[in-house]
């Protein structure tokens, strides 16, 4: 089914919203129950698509697996299938997080390779190179990647790039070594702080997470546990953006505000007036944004999954703002898109140079992926006339009740479901 949303633009963001737990969390949380036999219970899931596409994933490995709204139980037998089922990890990338613990668990994992994506290319490289320094042996056959391991020991391993998926990888792969692992130039994104908290309270031995250097001693076994998912930067800081380019009021809740401290910084560059609390912020905006300039990198830099939601508020800003990507190479295909809505924008290479405008104009715009899907919603809330937002199916990945949410924040927003 291809939905849309019709979204009319004007309409000033003003309420409260609490955030949901991050996608990018749970989906590595639920692979990280494989390592434990016995039943994991996560709280605070997001209900969102990818969930229960990674639930399929689980059980054609021999969990069961319930979802029942918010939480998820996973219950892991003692003997797991190492063979990934092809079309369930094909649909989404995240579900290639199975190749660690199953290769700890199992002594073998057979994973599809993710198809391609919308957002540049997505190697697995160091994922291999990690699990290959730990003891294994990886290959590329038939379509899938191919772990090998008689036993997992200890290694140091220095990543080429603060890379998320190796990261996680190779940590939940080496929590059941034998003897130490330490990982250097490891990503630092509080997902990683948050699977392994996760994985300490199952009993592994980790410490530096939330630093570039991660040390994990080796244990014979885990066990399960019962842990609640940390909120979603990304949706946050999405609802942080829209308030700041709708000349809005919203208080964002079920946040830690340190885990998106740069945007939240280049929003008070921009002009608005941000208050922190511990768990949540207020973000208030009574001017058209001024020009900020922005560029991707790794946590704690600015987001890559932001960078739309950037692209969209310098797009009706007061003066020219330059945007770099560092993370992926595709990812300013979503400028076509912000053409179309009258964005005076030029890509040259991996910047793009945006010179603002006081309002966008309507018309009809595709999404490729959930962020760039997302940041057309906002660009659509401050263009004259009623935008068609097509392929929502993408924000539906990523964003729980995102029309509601924006419905009760007062924009004009609705699903049309054909
Ligand atoms: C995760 C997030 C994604 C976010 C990204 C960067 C999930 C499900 N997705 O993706 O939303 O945008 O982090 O914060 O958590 N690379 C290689 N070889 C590898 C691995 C990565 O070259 O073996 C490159 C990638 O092509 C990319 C860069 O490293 O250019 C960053 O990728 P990575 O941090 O691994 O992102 P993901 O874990 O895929």
């Amino acid at each position: 089914m291809k939905d849309r949303f019709i979204v009319s633009g004007g309409a000033q963001l003003v309420g409260s919203v609490k955030v949901n737990g991050a996608k990018n969390s749970v989906l590595k949380l639920m692979a990280a129950a494989l390592l434990a036999e016995g039943t994991t219970i996560l709280r605070n899931c997001p209900e969102i698509l990818d969930v229960p596409l990674m639930q399929k994933v689980l059980e054609g490995l021999g969990c069961e697996v319930t979802v029942a709204g918010s939480v998820v139980t996973i219950t892991t037998p003692p003997e797991l299938s190492p063979d990934a089922d092809f079309d369930a990890v094909r649909q989404f990338r995240a579900s290639v997080c199975v190749l660690g613990p199953l290769t700890a668990r199992c002594g073998r994992a057979v994973v599809a390779l993710p198809g391609g994506d919308a957002i540049g290319s997505r190697p697995l490289d160091m994922h291999q190179s990690g699990l290959e320094k730990l003891g294994a042996t990886t290959r590329i056959s038939h379509g899938a990647v191919v772990a090998e391991a008689a036993s997992l020991r200890g290694a140091h391993i220095s990543l080429d790039f603060p890379s998320v998926g190796a990261t996680e990888n190779i940590l939940t792969a080496a929590v059941l070594a034998s003897g130490q692992t330490v990982l250097n130039n490891a990503a630092r994104e509080p997902e990683i702080v948050d699977l392994c908290n996760m994985l300490n309270e199952m009993g592994a031995q980790i410490s530096g997470a939330g630093t570039s250097v991660i040390t994990i001693d080796g244990v014979a076994a885990l066990h399960p546990t019962e842990h609640e998912v940390i909120g979603d930067r990304i949706v946050a800081g999405t609802w942080a953006y829209a308030a700041a380019m709708t000349c809005g009021d919203v208080t964002v809740g079920g946040i830690a505000p340190r885990n998106l401290h740069l945007p939240l910084e280049k929003l008070r560059v921009a002009g608005a007036s941000v208050e922190t609390y511990d768990n949540g912020f207020r973000v208030r905006m009574d001017h058209r944004p001024q020009a900020v300039d922005y560029q991707t990198l790794p946590f704690p830099g600015f987001p890559t999954d932001l960078q739309p939601m950037a692209i969209g508020i310098a797009a009706v800003s007061e003066g020219t703002s330059v945007i770099t990507e560092n993370i992926f190479e595709s990812r300013f295909r979503f400028v076509d898109e912000m053409l179309r809505l009258g964005a005076d924008a030029n890509v040259d290479g991996h910047h793009v140079v945006l010179r603002g405008m006081p309002r966008l104009s309507s018309t009809d715009v595709w999404a490729s992926d959930i962020r760039a899907g997302a940041g057309l919603v906002l660009a659509a809330l401050c263009a004259d006339g009623e935008t068609t937002v097509h392929d929502v199916h993408h924000i539906d990945r990523g964003y729980p009740k995102f029309v509601e949410i924006l419905q009760n924040l007062g924009a004009d927003i609705r699903r049309v479901t054909s």
